[in-house]
């Protein structure tokens, strides 16, 4: 038994005014349209060509298993031999940009800048050339998680050295690949990276060093990222022409109560989480957020630590980092509420991130809830996100560079677009309060290995059938209401598209069926 779609070629349009959910609502004039994957989640090809080992390799391959199914991103949606139909669905959609990762070991092996593997750069020019046919832009993520095992053997991003071997694969990639390339991202979400990844066991490298490892990261993740900016802004940037920036993970955190207890917790929980990041990089006195510096400060002292746990940074790296970002990189998904509770005994880790904030966050039940535990709609809580950015870092230039939904898996995804349009209409809300976003990127063009959540949270306007030998991508219901949006410039909150799903039994596969775009 298989699933199959067809769409009729006229697409209906709901003229019933009962059925009638809203506005029709315009973008504003150059405002890009995108979808995002990461090199780990979608490539494959784990040991091809000369590609090293990156920590998420050695992660899925080890037993037990951290991964919620027991799966691996070992062929993952096999872009890494299907990115023409990945560019296909692309121009399907009529995408105008696409957010991908490159993977650091498929490029450097063992992680340093001396033996780099031409058949990994070969794959992304391959990938681009595919795209520039279809006018499609790309949208290049450095580093997306996949860190090369062998530097992690090194400590990875606690390593101060990582700054150099970081800003040394970042020139590899604008000599080699940066003539195609005018937007970049140099890391996709620090918070993630060094809180999940080294201050808690969430992600890879696993090393749950809480309290300590996170803030080692976070210095060294700031210092890499600015390296790699000033090293464009001296060398390519005259020659190439391109932007780069940054992507930081936003959650926005509402204080759970009037009280002015909850309204710092939530204050100092967006500080924790994103402000972390983004102030050091894009506010005028740069450095990292008074919140985070006094919170740690002061738990470190009581704690015994003879110095604050959070490094310092020097005039010279305030000076740095400040102002290295040509954009702000927004990947945004929910809400959660914060408040302030006088005993966090046995709450949080001693020493830990989550104790230095020193804030409970949960969620609300009447909030639509996805597959994901951490992902619920809310969509007043991007427009929040937005307008803080504004306010506090001087309204920079925008891109979102993720916003997306999960489910359980199906066709007929009517939750996604129900997301999909409340997010775009507070995207909108946002727009017209002056905060200047010039796109928005939808995550994800197509299933995924959802890191520990394996492939059990499907986040794709694409479908992959990874019991499938050929990774059988078929557009779902959103994937004809975001190419809509796209097409039209507007979000019609009316737009149905005559969208069929019909159960097969016992049938062969008529792929023409099935092709319907
Ligand atoms: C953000 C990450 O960048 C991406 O890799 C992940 O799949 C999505 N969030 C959904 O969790």
């Amino acid at each position: 038994m298989y699933t199959r779609t067809l769409l009729c070629l006229l697409p209906l349009i709901c003229l019933n005014g009962v059925l009638s959910k809203g506005r029709v609502r315009k973008f504003p004039p150059n405002f890009l349209f995108g979808a995002s994957t990461a090199a780990y989640q979608i490539e494959g090809g784990w040991n091809e060509d000369g590609k090293g080992q990156s920590i998420w390799d050695v992660a899925t391959h080890q037993r037990p298993t951290p991964i919620k199914d027991g799966s691996t991103g070992d062929i993952a949606a096999d872009s890494y031999h299907m990115y023409k139909r990945d560019v296909a669905m692309m121009a399907e959609l009529g995408l105008d940009f696409y957010r991908f990762s490159i993977s650091w070991p498929r490029i450097l092996p063992n992680g340093f800048a001396d033996k780099v593997n031409q058949a990994g750069v070969d794959y992304y020019l391959n990938l681009i050339e595919e795209m520039e046919k279809r006018n499609i832009t790309p949208f290049a993520t450095m580093y997306h998680w996949d860190l090369p095992q062998n530097l992690q053997k090194l400590g990875g991003w606690t390593n101060p050295h990582i700054i150099d071997w970081f800003a040394d694969y970042a020139k590899i990639l604008f000599d080699r690949i940066g003539p195609k390339v005018k937007l970049w991202i140099t890391i996709n979400e620090p918070k993630q990276i060094c809180y999940e990844g080294y201050g808690s066991d969430a992600k890879a490298p696993f090393l749950n060093a809480t309290g300590i490892a996170e803030y080692l990261c976070a210095k060294n993740v700031l210092l890499a990222h600015a390296k790699a900016y000033r090293l464009y802004n001296e060398h390519y940037k005259k020659i190439q022409n391109g932007s780069v920036g940054i992507s930081i993970s936003c959650t926005w955190y509402e204080a759970a109560s009037d009280s002015n207890d909850d309204f710092h917790a939530a204050e100092d929980a967006r500080m924790f989480d994103w402000g972390q990041f983004a102030h050091p990089i894009f506010s005028k006195a740069g450095d990292f957020p008074e919140q985070v510096r006094r919170n740690v400060a002061s738990k470190s002292a009581e704690q015994g630590f003879p110095r604050s746990r959070l490094p310092k940074l020097s005039t010279k790296d305030v000076a740095t980092i400040k102002g290295t970002s040509d954009f702000f990189g927004v990947n945004t998904y929910t809400t959660k509420l914060a408040y302030r509770d006088a005993s966090l005994d046995g709450m949080y880790a001693v020493p830990s991130y989550m104790d230095d904030m020193s804030a409970v966050l949960v969620k609300d039940p009447t909030w639509p809830q996805s597959q994901s535990s951490w992902l619920q709609e809310v969509p007043w809580g991007f427009t929040k996100v937005l307008k803080e950015i504004k306010k506090l870092y001087n309204n920079p230039p925008v891109y979102v560079t993720e916003n997306g939904w999960s489910s359980d898996g199906g066709l007929l995804d009517d939750d996604r677009i129900s997301y999909l349009r409340h997010y775009l209409g507070a995207l909108l809300d946002a727009y017209s309060e002056g905060c200047d976003i010039r796109g928005y990127t939808a995550w994800s063009l197509m299933d995924n290995f959802e890191w520990k959540s394996g492939y059990t949270e499907k986040f794709g306007l694409y479908e992959v059938d990874f019991s499938s030998p050929d990774r059988t991508r078929t557009p779902r219901k959103s994937a004809f209401v975001y190419k809509e949006v796209i097409r039209s410039r507007k979000m019609d909150p009316n737009y149905e598209p005559n969208y069929v799903v019909e159960t097969v039994e016992h049938g062969t596969k008529d792929d023409d069926d099935n092709d319907v775009f």
